[in-house]
């Protein structure tokens, strides 16, 4: 059994496997349906409990489907219906009801520690599908969506996020590092990659570069991320940070300083921090980064389960 719950703990090797084994995947099912069942259903029995503090459109319904079509089932849970958040019963009494009920455990939440804290209780896996300062489900789908889209492993291409530093770029940072590419964060100098993070980022500064300016971030580039500049209970002056990042907006200009076959990605929900041009061109493949989380997650859970091919 393996928990996933961040990047930077997850070997490299482990990593390519679960990308590796979506591809397989992936290919296989070309002519099957959302629900029709993968021919070994490799989890036939197995019961995901998802339990979403933020909200959630796409990891909740990937997560759905990817259980489904491994052969097995899903259910979501409310916080609010639980006596863990109202009638003050322990996450870790909470860990154990979960363990005796379902095969593994989903969790988006507010609190880094609740992660940490369920994982200490539970007997069976646990995958962050969003926190406070990461979302590693996302960022290793999106390596799938970036080297399916460019053939070529993502070791060989420029990446560039202009953005908040937020989970998702945590995220990217770690992958940066597993995956051995070329990252340049392109952000107000006020909104950086927090402290921990830039430590990370010394031992590793071949690879990574933060710039003010978001032309120079994206010189070279064959892919741009972005992402909402207010995330899910972001804490800020809203106004004022948008001001911030004025500068930062992805337009067809900004694209135009790129390789001329840069794609865009965003994971989605989107705000006014891409133009809505850019974001319906050709370039941008968002929809097919957000419909590969599904093969990603069918191998992460495989993964946890330690029936990864
Ligand atoms: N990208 C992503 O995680 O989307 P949701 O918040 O809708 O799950
Ligand atoms: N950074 C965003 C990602 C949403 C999927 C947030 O945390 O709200």
């Amino acid at each position: 059994m393996k928990h996933f719950i961040n990047l930077e703990d997850i070997p490299a090797k482990d990593l390519r496997k679960i990308i590796t084994d979506a591809k397989k995947r992936k290919i296989k099912r070309k002519n099957l349906s959302n629900l029709q069942i993968d021919k070994s259903a490799p989890l036939k029995g197995k019961l995901l409990i998802q339990m979403f503090e933020k909200s959630s459109l796409r990891t909740r319904l990937s997560f759905y489907l990817a259980i489904k079509q491994l052969g097995g089932s899903a259910l979501t849970l409310r916080p609010d219906e639980l006596h863990l958040s109202k009638g003050g019963e322990s996450i870790q009494d909470t860990a154990k009801i979960l363990s005796n009920f379902g095969n593994v455990f989903m969790l988006r939440t507010d609190d880094d520690k609740k992660l940490e804290e369920f994982r200490k209780f539970l007997s069976i896996p646990i995958i962050n599908g969003l926190s406070p300062s990461s979302h590693p489900t996302q960022i290793l789908s999106d390596i799938f969506t970036v080297e399916e889209i460019k053939k070529k492993p993502i070791s060989r291409l420029n990446i560039s996020w202009i953005g908040d530093s937020n989970n998702v770029l945590n995220s990217l940072i770690a992958a940066s590092i597993k995956f051995s590419f070329k990252l340049n964060i392109g952000c107000p100098k006020s909104y950086q990659p927090k402290k921990k993070f830039l430590v990370y980022l010394k031992n590793n500064t071949n690879k990574i570069s933060i710039y003010s300016d978001p032309y120079k971030a994206v010189k070279r580039s064959d892919v741009i991320f972005s992402d909402k500049v207010i995330s899910l209970n972001d804490k800020v002056n809203k106004k004022n940070k948008l001001n911030h990042f004025k500068r930062f907006k992805i337009t067809e200009r900004l694209m135009s300083y790129a390789k001329k076959d840069c794609i865009f990605l965003h994971c989605l929900p989107r705000g006014k921090e891409v133009d809505e041009k850019v974001f319906l061109s050709k370039k941008s493949k968002v929809w097919q980064q957000a419909a590969n989380r599904v093969h990603v997650q069918k191998s992460i859970l495989l993964y946890c389960f330690g029936k990864l091919r």
